[in-house]
């Protein structure tokens, strides 16, 4: 056998070859050893560089999955709803899915963290300064006095929430009530502007979204209408700001939501329109708050729902667009407007928007003009805005915004400009525009912290303006910040 043959050679060798074999096998294990470390050397720089690296389509999704402006623009949203039968909101995204991005939510939420906005990097107006984060919870105009204009993040709402109201008390504080959460909800809490935090106060009565709020000149707020998880409501309820408790407060004739109420210069309340299950509205009724009573007035010429309803300095209510269900139970969006007349408590159309437009905005300016800004036409959403002249009861177009919006807010600060922020369309946006009055221009400004629609926006006494929860694609959010300039 061979092997016999090796083995027999290998014992006949004399003890010297036995010594020079013996070196031979150092050197070969001395070498072999250099070869595997050089292997595993490269080994391991091959795994690290090569089979370990990202792939560039990763760090492209991961950059992609932040939501951008371009992107929100680009893709359009599917239209609203508008074969639903409870036009809870004009968008789809009414509910949390637990798919929710999270990118957002990373954000700081404390009070007075001045984390500008982490998503603005494709805001044409985004130039972050990074402000120092002031030492105290003090949200005194002191402390951001000689700042940029800009946003800062304040305290959380305790409950997160969409479609809700929120109210500027004679103490300064802000109450907010109701909206929706997966459903609608009960709950009120107060904003502190000196504190920068929010408390729960006693909840009403019904759960309640898609209600109004009027701050009363008794300093009562009257929270109307609405809708809980079963019906829309006919009841109305009072909060007292000094026993901070809730009491119901008659009921209205109709039961209405998505309505619109605005304070008469007589202390009345003007509540019109709103839709109930497939009908929508065109009655209108009046809350007298020394007899705390409701009666009926002087039905609309159109029934209308998501609309506007400003009180003028002559006293008169404009109404402008909304919606309304078809014959084949759709919603179309309205550009026909129309005055209440308190004095002969009747109603008069008048010349109508150039855009009809449903969910959109109304600011009453400081030179007495309408500025309607935005909305739909269920189809799209608009970026046009309109201007309502009440000496000549007509319409002009003034610019357009630099985004579509519906479900925005729109306030009148107290330099007379107005800011417009967010919308509910497709996906929410962070953007900010300031109009100015005088030269009829939008422009941009810093973006929001936190992209949302289906917010509030409150002037507060301090001229900061307080912009509360609302939506973000599926996710309701609890944040809330502040825009001061
Ligand atoms: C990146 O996104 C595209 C489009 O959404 C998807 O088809 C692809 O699978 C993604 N790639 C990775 C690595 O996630
Ligand atoms: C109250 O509403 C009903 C419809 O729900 C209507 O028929 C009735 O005329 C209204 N009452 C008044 C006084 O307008
Ligand atoms: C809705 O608005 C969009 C954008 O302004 C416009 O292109 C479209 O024609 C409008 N549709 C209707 C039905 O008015
Ligand atoms: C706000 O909501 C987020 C989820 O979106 C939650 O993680 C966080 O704890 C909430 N913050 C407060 C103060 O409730």
């Amino acid at each position: 056998m061979h092997n016999n043959q090796v083995h027999s050679e290998d014992v006949t060798e004399n003890n010297e070859s036995r010594k020079w074999w013996h070196r031979r096998w150092i050197v070969i294990v001395g070498i072999s050893l250099i070869f595997l470390i050089i292997i595993a050397v490269i080994l391991s720089l091959l795994l690290k560089f090569v089979i370990l690296a990202p792939k560039e389509s990763e760090i492209f999704n991961t950059t992609a999955a932040l939501p951008s402006l371009t992107t929100i623009v680009s893709t359009p949203s599917p239209p609203a709803t508008p074969t639903s039968t409870l036009p809870l909101s004009t968008s789809t995204s009414t509910l949390p899915s637990s798919s929710s991005t999270t990118t957002q939510t990373t954000a700081t939420l404390s009070p007075l963290t001045t984390t500008q906005a982490t998503s603005t990097s494709t805001a044409p107006s985004s130039t972050t300064t990074t402000q120092a984060t002031p030492p105290l919870p003090s949200l005194a105009t002191s402390t951001i006095a000689n700042q940029q204009p800009g946003w800062l993040n304040t305290g959380c709402l305790n409950y997160a929430r969409q479609q809700h109201t929120a109210s500027v008390l004679a103490s300064g504080k802000v109450l907010v009530t109701g909206g929706f959460n997966g459903s609608p909800l009960e709950s009120a809490e107060l904003y502190d502007l000196t504190t920068g935090t929010w408390t729960i106060t006693d909840s009403m009565n019904h759960a309640r979204c898609d209600h109004t709020a009027s701050v009363l000149t008794n300093g009562k707020v009257l929270v109307s209408g609405g809708q809980d998880s079963n019906a829309r409501l006919d009841s109305a309820e009072l909060y007292n700001p000094l026993t901070e408790t809730w009491i119901n407060t008659g009921s209205m004739n109709n039961t209405r939501s998505a309505h619109a109420a605005s304070i008469l210069t007589d202390g009345k309340v003007l509540v019109t329109g709103g839709v109930r299950i497939r009908e929508d509205l065109n009655g209108a009724e009046l809350y007298d708050p020394s007899s705390e009573t409701w009666t009926v007035t002087d039905s609309m010429k159109n029934a209308r729902f998501f609309h506007t309803s400003s009180t003028l300095r002559n006293g008169k209510v404009l109404v402008t667009g909304g919606s309304k269900i078809n014959i084949d139970v759709r919603f179309i969006a309205l550009n026909s407007v129309e005055l209440y007349d308190p004095l002969t408590q009747t109603w008069a159309t008048i010349a109508s928007m150039n855009h009809a437009r449903s969910s959109h905005m109304a600011s009453l300016l400081t030179n007495g003009k309408v500025l309607v800004t935005g909305g739909h036409n269920i189809s799209d959403a608009l970026n046009s805005a309109e201007l309502y002249d009440p000496s000549t009861e007509t319409w002009t177009p003034t610019g357009s915004m630099n985004h579509p919006r519906q479900l925005h807010t729109a306030s009148l600060l107290t330099n007379g400009k107005v800011l417009v922020t967010g919308s509910n369309r497709g996906d929410s946006l962070n953007s900010a525009e300031l109009y100015d009055p005088l030269t009829e221009t939008w422009t941009f400004i810093d973006s929001m912290n936190h992209a949302r629609g289906a917010h509030t926006a409150s002037v507060l006494t301090n001229g900061n303006v307080l912009h509360t929860g609302g939506v973000q694609r599926n996710l309701v959010l609890n944040t809330t910040e502040l825009y001061f300039d």
